[in-house]
């Protein structure tokens, strides 16, 4: 089976080539990817030596490039992980998201009509759901609660998962959308909260919490996201989301603490800064679909995966100095300096 695997030299596509290139050597893949800040060839180095693994630079929403890669390459399954996926990002510029996520999605879901793949997988988000209050725990997001999205990166996934489902109804494109709580993990862009966390206390730097910390996320660790993603473009029935997640919600000031204590950095590095606009309050999904249907389990809870996760950084010091050393040093002081 030949699968593409676009936005894989980000954070979730990189581990999932790497989960694919384990568990199914059979199979050939190739990864589309335009190489935006978030995308890092560094992290595909050793996937680059597998003969079963090809890297293309280039755009998603680039139409004619996208058609003749489809053309020639005559791909089996698409999975598409290519997005811009950063809440603050879309904040302070919305377009570009909605050229990438949605224009980029339909551009690449008439490639799949077009060449006649057997299976177009969506890389979504619970974001797409909206926020949940912080006083009722007993609620949670299945896939049948209503869209209703708080950012400009949430409303464009949401645009891309209703034109998903749109080819499925009226073209009869053999979709299916996956919809997945915050992950966490090897390969993590530092803007993100837990790298960002890890590396800022490895330099004994202030960690920003935003407003009181008391938003909650209910935290996935990658290679769970990337075993339930395989099983659904494998097993999963045509036309369905899937929400996935494994229940570890963490306020985020407590996931500030927590690694803190483990890398022994004292509390004192917290500073509160000023909220982010229209943040949403609480994520929380409700896997039971995934489980019964597909019989997905996650291997991690949170107290396993940050273990793995804060060891993966203190051995992987290189590889996320190169990236806060360079452009990303400008982007931190613009988004925290005078905040
Ligand atoms: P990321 O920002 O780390 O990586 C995105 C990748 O897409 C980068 O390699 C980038 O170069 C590439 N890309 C961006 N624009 C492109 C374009 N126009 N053409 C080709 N490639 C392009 O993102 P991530 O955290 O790995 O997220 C991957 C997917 O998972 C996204 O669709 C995101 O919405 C979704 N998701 C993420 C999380 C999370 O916690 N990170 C949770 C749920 C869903
Ligand atoms: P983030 O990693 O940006 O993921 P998302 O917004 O998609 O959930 O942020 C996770 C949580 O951490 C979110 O509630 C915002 C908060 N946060 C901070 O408090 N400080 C920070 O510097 C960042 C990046 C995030």
């Amino acid at each position: 089976m030949k699968i593409l695997i676009t936005g894989g030299a980000g954070f979730i596509g990189a581990n999932f080539i790497y989960y694919e290139l384990e568990h199914h050597p059979e199979d050939q893949i190739v990864c589309l990817d335009n190489l935006t800040y978030a995308g890092n060839l560094e992290t595909l180095k050793e996937a680059l030596e597998n003969p079963n693994f090809r890297f293309v630079k280039g755009d998603i929403a680039d139409r004619p490039f996208v058609f003749s890669l489809f053309e020639k390459e005559k791909f089996d399954i698409v999975v598409n992980f290519a997005a811009e996926s950063h809440v603050d990002r879309s904040i302070e510029s919305p377009e570009i998201f909605v050229k990438t996520n949605v224009l980029g999605t339909t551009t690449l879901l008439d490639a799949s009509r077009e060449y006649g793949v057997k299976r177009y997988h969506q890389v979504s988000t619970d974001e797409v759901y909206g926020d949940l209050p912080l006083d009722r725990k007993d609620l949670m997001f299945t896939e049948e609660t209503p869209l209703h999205t708080s950012s400009p990166y949430s409303s464009a996934k949401a645009a891309a998962d209703l034109f998903v489902l749109a080819y499925y109804r009226t073209y009869n494109l053999p979709v299916t959308i996956s919809r997945c709580s915050n992950n966490y993990g090897p390969y993590h862009f530092p803007e993100k909260l837990i790298p960002l966390i890890i590396s800022r206390a490895l330099n004994d730097e202030t960690i920003p919490v935003y407003g009181t910390g008391e938003n909650v996320r209910d935290w996935l660790y990658v290679e769970d996201h990337c075993s339930a993603i395989d099983l659904i473009i494998r097993n999963g029935r045509v036309g369905e989301v899937y929400n996935i997640g494994g229940h570890n919600e963490r306020t985020n000031l407590e996931v500030v603490k927590t690694i803190l204590k483990a890398l022994s950095k004292p509390e004192s590095l917290i500073r509160y800064v000023t909220d982010r606009k229209g943040h949403d309050l609480r994520y929380a999904i409700d896997p039971t679909k995934i489980e019964t249907e597909l019989g997905w389990q996650p291997k991690y809870n949170f107290d396993t995966g940050i273990a793995v996760t804060i060891d993966w950084y203190l051995n992987h010091r290189e590889w996320w100095e190169n990236i806060i050393n360079g452009e990303y040093k400008n982007y931190y002081e613009k988004m925290y300096g005078n905040r």
